[in-house]
């Protein structure tokens, strides 16, 4: 049986008193509706870690999450945020190469691979996110071309380390365009992911790797897509940003 994981990307949204209470609500929400057997990651802007962390409190499995962090250790990086800050504030996971990262901030695969190990060493969890351009769809390479994200990023992991990460296949044509893919494209791009995975991990560590889809998942497509073998949760954006919608996405487990 492998972790399901809804996690929100709140992305550069929620000024103080929007975040604290979207929090409270969904915290609220999870208990009142005995929601248990999913966890839940609250990926926020990094000023709202702290907040989130104590809105949550002792709620079981529920998680707060940061967006992205520094490559390096510590030191003279002006608007940076090493994994090590994030972890002395209690964070526990944090996204790594969403595809925004990719495209407005010129992170490539390389750099990721070394913000994954940082991740690692300072005890976070991390969500690595891979997914193709409608370009790669269209030309039919989309695989190879997700598949080599993961080669380049993760591959060099041990298996100890490899058995902490979480992966979220995005396809970028799919953000927060309201397109989905369907639940049978993105279950035929987590098994090839799961079993790429396989062929240098083993198996054993493949199968009980979380791989999440995001892409315009909402409450009306949650279920469909949740509801294949190889989509073990997911990373939602625009439809973390309403509590009652979040929720729904949790519930259509
Ligand atoms: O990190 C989340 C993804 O970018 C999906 O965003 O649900 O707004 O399409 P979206």
């Amino acid at each position: 049986m492998r972790k399901k994981i809804i996690a929100g990307n709140w992305k550069m949204n929620m000024t103080y008193e929007e975040g604290q209470k979207l929090t409270s609500e969904i915290v609220n929400m999870y208990k009142d509706e005995s929601i248990s057997d999913v966890e839940v990651v609250l990926n926020v802007p990094f000023p709202h870690i702290s907040t989130v962390k104590k809105l949550i409190g002792s709620t079981a499995n529920v998680f707060v999450g940061a967006q992205n962090c520094s490559d390096k250790e510590e030191g003279a990086y002006t608007g940076e945020v090493s994994a090590k800050i994030l972890k002395s504030f209690n964070t526990d996971f944090v996204i790594i190469g969403h595809s925004e990262r990719r495209e407005y901030f010129n992170e490539e695969n390389e750099l990721l691979a070394t913000k994954v190990k940082k991740a690692l060493e300072h005890g976070l969890t991390p969500i690595f996110c891979c997914g193709e351009s409608l370009d790669i769809r269209t030309a039919g390479t989309h695989i190879p071309n997700v598949k080599f994200q993961l080669t380049q990023s993760l591959f060099d992991l041990s298996p100890e380390e490899m058995s902490k990460v979480v992966i979220a296949y995005e396809p970028i044509w799919a953000i927060g365009t309201g397109k989905t893919a369907t639940a049978e494209e993105a279950q035929e791009m987590h098994l090839a992911l799961r079993r790429h995975i396989a062929s240098k991990f083993g198996k054993d560590l493949a199968n009980k790797t979380p791989i999440l889809y995001g892409g315009s998942m909402k409450p009306g497509n949650a279920k469909e897509l949740l509801s294949k073998e190889d989509v073990d949760g997911g990373l939602i954006g625009g439809a973390s940003l309403k509590s009652r919608d979040f929720v729904d996405i949790i519930k259509s487990y």
